[in-house]
């Protein structure tokens, strides 16, 4: 085996396969509310469904002829040109080739904690060094010291997840301009904008605008959050042309077809079915912390799907019990151990959080 392909060998853990390290691993009731995994419980959109069923039965040949039409429209549809852009199944799999691409056994992976754990899991698992840098105590990313960390490694890859997962704050769009504008040598920032559909508050800002000025930035985007198609596996990796070539190689292959189409049809009507979307289901998180404060329950202020609200004891205890009750919530995210990171779901998912969790948590 050669090192190449030792290193393409190496899967990236999904939101799944950690959602398998959690506390619990079933069994899990039939009709499980799942707030684990910040899915979105709608799913695809009905242009998308429909588009999907259609090329079902023509999804015996590869349609690679459709490709660059396909990726000229995903870069159209975020303001880019189709050679600023890299396709994947799901974000993870341009996460990876971003881990593969530009770190390396002396350049490290230097990212806030705790955050999305998946790329530090690569970077572990390629024997690379992974540099922990805690969070503000806002819950976001600690810019200069991230920066810090860079230049004392000699440069790097810093990983921002903006929103954060699992605390849903917001890392301040000067701290972004301040990292940009400071980034050290030898270094590249991969933001990871999974959630910032759902973010609403004037702090939040893409970095999209950073590739445009040529800066060593990769931005990554997800279409299994607020478009619903998680399972289909689509996501996209932007930046520089000369980076995005860089990582290619480290890519698989074309995404399936199935979600190709999906995406082509749901592209044209995305800012409605986005806007729709992001109001039905900030206003269902919104409520949910109401009543947490009614309870008189701490939670972080979240621009995302997902809220963390703090159980006053380790959540360990609490993770398997609401599973029995037909709920599965967040696996456990150290340091903020009496933290329960709870996705949102329908209204009727939530009323069923609710009734189970204060069935648990006072029991
Ligand atoms: C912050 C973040 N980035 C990336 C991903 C990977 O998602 P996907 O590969 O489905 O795009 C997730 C999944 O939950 C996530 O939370």
């Amino acid at each position: 085996m050669t090192r190449r392909t030792f290193a393409l060998s190496i899967p990236i853990l999904t939101e799944a396969a950690l959602a398998q390290r959690a506390a619990v691993q079933g069994p899990f009731p039939k009709d499980t509310a799942w707030l684990n995994a910040n899915e979105n419980p709608e799913g695809p959109p009905k242009v998308a469904l429909e588009a999907m069923i259609k090329v079902l039965p023509e999804a015996g040949r590869y349609h690679y002829q459709e490709y660059r039409e396909f990726y000229a429209a995903v870069a159209q549809s975020e303001g880019m040109e189709p050679r600023q852009l890299l396709v994947g199944a799901g974000s993870s799999e341009v996460l990876q080739a971003a881990v593969h691409a530009f770190t390396g056994p002396t350049r490290p992976l230097i990212q806030m904690s705790p955050t999305y754990e998946a790329v530090a899991a690569v970077t572990e698992a390629l024997s690379r060094k992974v540099v922990r840098v805690p969070l503000t105590t806002g819950y976001y990313a600690d810019v200069r010291k991230l920066a810090e960390a860079a230049d004392r490694e000699g440069g790097g890859m810093i990983y921002i997840c903006n929103p954060n997962n699992p605390t849903g704050a917001v890392t301040p769009k000067q701290d972004i301009q301040w990292l940009i504008e400071n980034l050290p040598n030898n270094t590249i920032a991969l933001i990871d904008e999974a959630y910032i559909h759902f973010a609403e508050t004037p702090q939040m800002e893409s970095a999209f605008k950073y590739i445009k000025d040529d800066k060593n930035v990769i931005v990554t985007r997800s279409y299994s959050k607020i478009y619903g198609m998680a399972g289909l596996r689509a996501g996209a990796a932007y930046g520089r042309p000369d980076l995005i070539e860089r990582m290619a190689p480290f890519r698989n292959n074309v995404i399936s077809i199935v979600a190709v189409r999906a995406l082509l049809a749901t592209i044209p009507d995305a800012s409605s079915i986005i806007g729709d979307r992001k109001t039905r289901y900030n206003k269902i998180r919104k409520d949910l912390c109401t009543w947490f404060e009614s309870k008189g329950l701490a939670y972080i202020d979240s621009h995302t799907n997902f809220v963390m609200v703090d159980v006053n004891r380790d959540v360990r205890s609490m993770l398997p019990k609401m599973v029995a009750k037909g709920v599965a919530v967040g696996r456990p995210f150290p340091p903020l151990d009496t933290m329960m990171r709870v996705s949102i779901g329908t209204a009727a998912d939530m009323d069923k959080f609710r009734n189970a969790f204060w069935e648990v948590y006072s029991s």
